[in-house]
């Protein structure tokens, strides 16, 4: 009988501790990916159109309370000049919008909200979603592509495993509720 029960506590033990190993194999797997995601979105340089810019003593940085949100849907929305595009006016124009907005052919662009906000960021998308936008440049839901700057393309060559890692990465950052105007057609 003490055999047996002592048996029983051997092997109860022994899948604990195998269970352990597993979830922390798991664990470190998510870090990993996690990391991996971070280092590729500064690599990416997603941060650049995609997070705000403050204005500091030491002039202009990236708002860290901000990151990844997008245009501010609270700033104004500039006027598009009714001039020809590239001539002096229209790059003036240019220069003078913030680094989340951009003007061309396509009309005026808006850089999207990255956060986890389930209703104006990438909260509802799952890694599928993710990785069949920033594929195929199209928006899922809005059913239309995605406008320049947005460099996809270069995006699109990285591997499932990559596009996944910024997935994960993006659904770390803290949410935040700011939903991003639509783009604007030339006048
Ligand atoms: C040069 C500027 C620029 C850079 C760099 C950039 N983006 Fe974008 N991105 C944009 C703009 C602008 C839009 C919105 C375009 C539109 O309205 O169609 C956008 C849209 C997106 C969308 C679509 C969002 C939606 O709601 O469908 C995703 C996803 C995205 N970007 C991810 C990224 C990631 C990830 C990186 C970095 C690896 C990145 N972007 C780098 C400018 C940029």
């Amino acid at each position: 009988m003490l055999r047996i029960l002592l048996l029983t506590i051997l092997l109860t033990s022994v899948a604990y501790f195998v269970l352990n190993a597993q979830d922390y194999d798991a664990d470190s797997k998510r870090i990993s990916q996690i990391n991996r995601g971070n280092q590729l979105v500064n690599e990416g340089r997603c941060n650049n159109c995609h997070t705000p810019l403050i204005e500091t003593k030491d002039g202009l940085i990236p708002d860290s309370k901000r990151t990844l949100s997008g245009h501010p849907s609270d700033s104004e929305i500039p006027e598009i000049p009714a001039v020809e595009i590239d001539s002096e006016e229209w790059l003036k124009f240019l220069y003078s919008l913030d680094s989340t907005v951009w003007a061309g052919e396509r009309g005026m662009s808006f850089s999207a909200n990255l956060t986890p906000d389930p209703m104006t960021g990438i909260g509802k998308w799952n890694e599928e979603t993710f990785i069949e936008i920033m594929r195929s440049g199209r928006h899922v839901n809005l059913k239309r592509n995605i406008k320049p700057p947005m460099p996809w393309k270069d995006y699109a060559k990285l591997g499932d495993e990559d596009l996944k890692s910024i997935f994960a990465y993006l659904a770390t950052l803290p949410p935040i509720r700011n939903a991003v105007p639509k783009p604007v057609p030339l006048p």
